[in-house]
């Protein structure tokens, strides 16, 4: 998803207000991708109806559930460090159980009760509406574990409950798992095959959340370009597809102008797009709406042509600057973000500096940069030695993030005494008499509070930056309120 949240960080707690008549208590957490949290609003939400309330006191819990992620060897540690914690208190308070959820659980299946005794209960990502079945088993002092993975469940009947929400910005999947089988990704096999969200349940969501208060959704996906509604399945058995269903099929672009048109005062953004997937009818449709977000999540991974082919990636370097090239030609002031891996096998110095000259072509707005971490059951992993050292890769890490660096202020700079409209999400992390919000770009915008509330849309004279930040002064209410 767009914003890989940093794998140091403690899990983020979810916490909503309690329901009357349910007894027991939850602490749920997530690590990883928007995906997860966005899976934790709907685990919340089965088991609000099944007895629970949400704590954000993890000593108070009588079942500890934590999302976990797989996508970097690290990520994986860092739940295995907060298993040590839910361990300590579970000495002092013997009768909390713990669950894990997520693609752990679906890459180590049956394995994590053996190798964390700690863990009574494993989950995988398409299996939570069994989540009550599995904790009357543990509650009857049996393990519990599903970890099937379906060819149908999006969730889309389920109502999320918000957790830890600003009430402002929300969530909102539209497919689940992936067929794009990146050669280093393990996400294809911990989250399964592609399918789309019916997007009649997500316009309801969209109304909803608006009814709510809600002023922006993000639609969320693996590879939300390659979203295609034909009545239900996967999305490799489009072909069987009858010609009616054919027909009527609603793809990305679609979907976008349907929420565009269903809600014109809120705002959409979307992650994560593919570049392969990316088509100009989606370019298009963002540009006829003002309501759309102007910013692309595009990973790239690398900028050699050898290493995307060895990553499986489905486009050349010259493919993606075509991409490039078309989304600035239709939307000019288009932000556009990256994420790169550095020290893939086989990675040479000239790959790298490939990577760096179409950083160089491109000067993205933002990036999320990592070294390659290999992962178990990848292609990478079987068919490939993981060859370059850790110091070389770090070094190539070191070496990307700086340009990014430099081309985040030289991104920020351009903002510098326009007028752009913010909608305001929180206080200023770094000062109360400030408000953070972002402009359409997906920039954090930092002003003076002065009148302006949460949830206001604001037009912002930007007059300083950081490489990351814009920092202004309110003009007034913009046209949106
Ligand atoms: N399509 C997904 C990608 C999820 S993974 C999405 O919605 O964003 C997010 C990013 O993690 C990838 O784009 C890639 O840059 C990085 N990543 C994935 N597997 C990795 C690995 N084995 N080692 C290092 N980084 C990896
Ligand atoms: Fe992973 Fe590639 Fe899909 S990065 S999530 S296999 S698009």
């Amino acid at each position: 998803m767009e914003k890989i949240i940093d794998e140091n960080k403690q899990g983020e707690s979810l916490y909503i207000e309690a329901k009357d008549g349910n007894t027991k208590k939850l602490f749920i957490e997530s690590y990883g991708c928007q995906m997860n949290f966005s899976d934790s609003e709907i685990v919340a939400s089965i088991l609000t109806k099944n007895g629970f309330n949400t704590t954000q006191n993890l000593e108070d819990a009588d079942l500890v559930l934590v999302n976990t992620c797989s996508i970097r060897d690290k990520a994986e540690q860092t739940v295995r460090k907060r298993l040590e914690k839910y361990n300590a208190i579970k000495k002092i308070n013997p009768k909390m159980k713990v669950g894990v959820l997520g693609c752990m659980a679906e890459r180590l299946k049956n394995k994590f009760l053996e190798e964390e005794k700690i863990v009574d209960l494993v989950v995988g990502p398409d299996a939570y509406k069994d989540l009550p079945n599995l904790i009357a088993e543990v509650e009857e002092g049996r393990n519990a574990v599903n970890v099937i993975l379906s060819k149908e469940e999006t969730y889309g009947d389920i109502s999320p409950v918000r957790l830890d929400s600003n009430g402002v910005t929300a969530f909102v999947s539209i497919t689940r798992g992936c067929d794009n089988m990146c050669t280093f990704c393990v996400v294809p096999f911990t989250r399964g095959r592609e399918r789309s969200r019916d997007p009649q349940s997500i316009i309801e969501e969209v109304n909803d959340l608006w009814q709510k208060g809600y002023k922006e959704v993000t639609l969320l996906g693996q590879n939300v370009d390659s979203y295609l509604w034909y009545g239900g399945g996967l999305k490799k058995d489009f072909n069987k597809a009858t010609e009616m269903q054919k027909a009527t099929a609603v793809n990305f672009a679609n979907l976008l102008e349907m929420c565009a048109l269903a809600q014109p005062k809120m705002r959409f953004r979307f992650s994560t797009s593919n570049p392969q997937d990316m088509t100009l009818d989606v370019i298009e449709t963002m540009a006829k709406y003002i309501n759309i977000c102007k910013y692309i999540h595009l990973p790239v991974q690398s900028g050699s042509n050898r290493i995307l082919k060895a990553m499986n990636r489905q486009h050349t370097r010259e493919e993606y600057f075509e991409l490039i090239d078309n989304i600035k030609r239709i939307i000019p002031d288009c932000a556009i973000s990256q994420d790169m891996i550095t020290g893939f096998p086989t990675e040479t110095e000239d790959d790298h500096q490939d990577t760096l000259s179409l950083m160089e072509y491109v000067k993205y707005d933002f990036g999320f940069m990592f070294a390659y971490s290999e992962r178990p059951g990848t292609l990478a992993e079987r068919k490939l030695e993981d060859d370059i050292p850790t110091d070389v890769k770090k070094r190539r890490l070191n070496d990307i993030i700086q340009l990014q660096q430099k081309h985040g202020l030289l991104r920020t700079q351009q903002h510098v005494g326009e007028i752009e409209e913010v909608l305001i999400e929180k206080e200023s992390k770094k000062s109360n008499a400030h408000w953070a919000g972002r402009n359409t770009y997906n920039t954090v915008v930092v002003f003076p509070k002065e009148q302006y509330n949460i949830g206001d849309f604001v037009n912002v004279k930007i007059t300083d930056c950081t490489s990351a930040t814009l920092i202004g002064e309110a003009v007034g209410y913009s046209d949106n309120n």
